[in-house]
């Protein structure tokens, strides 16, 4: 295939055109330097300039101030389900979770390993096909920290408004929303996600940090796993994911360009209703997984009347240049990732292919 396709892939994911076409222009010779950005030492003053930037933009766009730090760092977010606990988890206290999804429950099994956890809210009685009520959680004495999916990529479903814990230290993963809508970021002690989805390539790990946290940190952990020490350096204590930084820094200006965080809003919003509505007018040839209060504008899920069919749709849907849309196996059916990189075109393009494809099957 010669034209790029609209891809729906739940990261690695899309990534805007420009962003491609610019780290495509100065790939061979970064700033005059000679060579490409991956080439460059990462104590470079082009590199060094390149992970000051990212942090300040997203501080920028979170509306964040000093007493907040943002880390770039490896392992992906399933690193971050271990590094929590190991940092924060300490002798006679708690941590809890609100499992509302595959993600949430790997991260509480890996706190289950470091210490003593408790899970404060599940729906896994409704196969996840919402979140958690604000009345429905109920945290344990001592809680070292509270942790929550944002969005959870498989299910289809998104938190609208963030629950409050008062002075208990809220923990978010949010690695398949994260900048993708305008909320109260200072509300947050530590948020966290893989790149891949929103925010560029693969390979680095974005964790926004408040900066009193990086006090608590024990002696006794292993460097490579804390925060205060990738914090004191900068996220220059190793060699760091440059290129994937580089690119990230890159999609970070893209945003601003696209209004920041209230104008990706609008356009993931109008963006996420065309295939809803396409889904709610269909007389139930679609059915979305997810309940509609806790529907995603990232994530979308559903299923048609049959698995027969839901192979045609897929198959049908790449040859006319809609890749990516198999749901994961817990849910099945189709599942269309629409992080904010995927233009309104995509999205138009296939809700008309969902009414042609009902059309042509009932
Ligand atoms: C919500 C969420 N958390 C964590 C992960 C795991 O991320 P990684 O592969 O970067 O470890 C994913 C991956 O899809 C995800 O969607």
């Amino acid at each position: 295939m010669s034209e790029r396709v609209f891809n729906f892939n739940p990261g690695p994911s899309t990534i805007p055109l420009e962003v491609l076409e610019e780290a495509q222009s100065e790939l061979l010779n970064y700033q005059n330097t000679g060579m490409s950005v991956m080439e460059i030492s990462h104590r470079s003053k082009e590199f060094q300039a390149i992970v000051q930037e990212a942090e300040a933009q997203i501080k920028g766009l979170l509306g964040l101030g000093d007493d907040y730090r943002v880390l770039f760092l490896q392992g992906g977010a399933s690193m971050q389900f271990s590094m929590i606990p190991t940092n924060f988890l300490t002798e006679g206290t708690v941590a809890n979770y609100v499992v509302t999804g595959a993600f949430a429950k790997k991260s509480y099994e890996e706190a289950v390993k470091i210490g003593q956890t408790h899970i404060a809210g599940s729906t896994k009685d409704v196969n996840h096909n919402r979140v958690s009520l604000p009345e429905e959680i109920k945290l344990s004495d001592s809680p070292a920290y509270v942790h929550i999916t944002s969005n959870n990529t498989i299910f289809g479903t998104q938190w609208k408004e963030f629950p409050d814990f008062g002075d208990v230290p809220l923990v978010a993963d949010m690695s398949s929303d994260i900048l993708s809508k305008p909320f109260d970021a200072s509300k947050f002690a530590l948020i966290y996600a893989g790149a891949q989805k929103n925010l560029g390539p693969a390979g680095v790990t974005v964790v926004i940090i408040r900066q009193d946290l990086l006090d608590k940190v024990p002696d006794t952990i292993p460097s490579m796993l804390r925060y205060d020490l990738m914090a004191k350096n900068d996220s220059l204590y190793n060699t760091p994911p440059s290129f994937s930084i580089y690119l990230l820094n890159l999609v970070l200006k893209w945003l601003k360009g696209q209004g920041g965080l209230e104008g990706i809003a609008a356009h993931n919003e109008e963006k996420a209703g065309y295939v809803y509505n396409t889904i709610d007018s269909s007389n139930g040839f679609y059915s979305g997984h997810a309940e509609k209060s806790s529907r995603s504008l990232m994530n979308i899920t559903f299923r048609l009347p049959n698995e027969d069919l839901e192979k045609a749709f897929i198959s049908q849907a790449a040859e006319v240049g809609l890749k990516g849309l198999k749901g994961h196996r817990s849910v099945g059916g189709i599942r269309a990732s629409i992080y904010n990189a995927m233009p309104k075109a995509g999205c138009k393009a296939l809700a008309d292919f969902m009414i042609d494809f009902q059309k042509a099957n009932s």
